[in-house]
């Protein structure tokens, strides 16, 4: 199982307001989508705006998991193309609010999966990730906001961090970064080793970066499918 990270910051750190990135920066989301088998996003994502999880050329990619995570299970479904075209979704929520959200899904093409808790309170991404392997997603792409990028890095299923940074500066305080919580991620950090950088003719620079071994904690159900540590291209000078 490999999960990646995705996300757009500006030079102060801030993922909002979207879209910050170039058409080269959806290319590059978009590729990202056709290379894993499954988005996972969060509900604030989904309440913000009006995500498709959409492919190369804006198009759905056959067989591709496009899921949701909501605690509350208070989520947006009219107007919501998440819920009208396209694969019914996924979404994963609380094991005592998802006979309720199914109810309230009824009509509507869609999943609800009841997750457990992890320590912290949040629902148990590892366990999501179980999920989606079991169903066939050995690849999944972690496509934010803030929050579930926090909560992703913090319970440890990362595996890698697609980064673009925007040469845009915001300065707006309080508006969500890449991860946003109330307590640090990590001891007090997680560390990432970088693996690649690439700039843009936009001004834009394309890191990926992987998590240091010591951070990672989720233990795949399919230990066979975690990615070879060999991809890893030599540290830039
Ligand atoms: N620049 C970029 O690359 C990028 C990418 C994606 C999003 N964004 C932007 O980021 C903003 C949203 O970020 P955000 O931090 O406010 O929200 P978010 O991370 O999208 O969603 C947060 C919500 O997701 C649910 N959630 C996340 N992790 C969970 C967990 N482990 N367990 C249970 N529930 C979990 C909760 O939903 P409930 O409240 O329903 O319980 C939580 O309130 C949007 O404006 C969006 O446009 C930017």
């Amino acid at each position: 199982m490999q999960v990646s990270l995705i996300c757009a910051t500006t030079l102060c750190g801030r993922i909002c307001p979207v879209p910050l990135g170039s058409a080269l920066d959806r290319a590059r989301l978009e590729r990202a989508r056709s290379n894993t088998k499954a988005s996972l996003m969060g509900a604030g994502t989904l309440r913000d705006g009006n995500p498709e999880m959409l492919g190369p050329g804006r198009n759905f990619i056959p067989g591709r998991i496009r899921a949701i995570v909501t605690k509350s299970g208070k989520i947006p479904i009219e107007g919501k193309r998440l819920f009208e075209k396209g694969p019914p979704p996924l979404v994963f929520t609380g094991k005592e609010v998802a006979k309720g959200l199914q109810e309230r899904l009824l009509h509507h093409t869609c999943e609800v999966i009841g997750i457990s808790n992890y320590r912290t309170g949040e629902l148990d991404l590892g366990e999501i990730m179980d999920v989606l392997d079991a169903k066939g997603a050995d690849k999944v792409l972690v496509e934010g906001g803030g929050m579930l990028n926090h909560a992703a890095i913090s319970q440890g299923v990362i595996d890698e961090i697609l980064l673009t940074i925007t040469p845009l500066v915001l300065g707006v305080k309080g508006v969500q970064s890449l991860a946003d919580g109330t307590r640090p991620v990590g001891d007090p950090f997680v560390g990432f080793r970088l693996v690649s950088c690439r700039p843009q003719p936009t001004g834009e620079i394309f890191l990926r970066y992987i998590v240091s071994d010591s951070s990672k904690q989720y233990k795949s159900i399919n230990p066979n499918l975690r990615v070879s540590p060999a991809v890893v291209q030599a540290p830039l000078a």
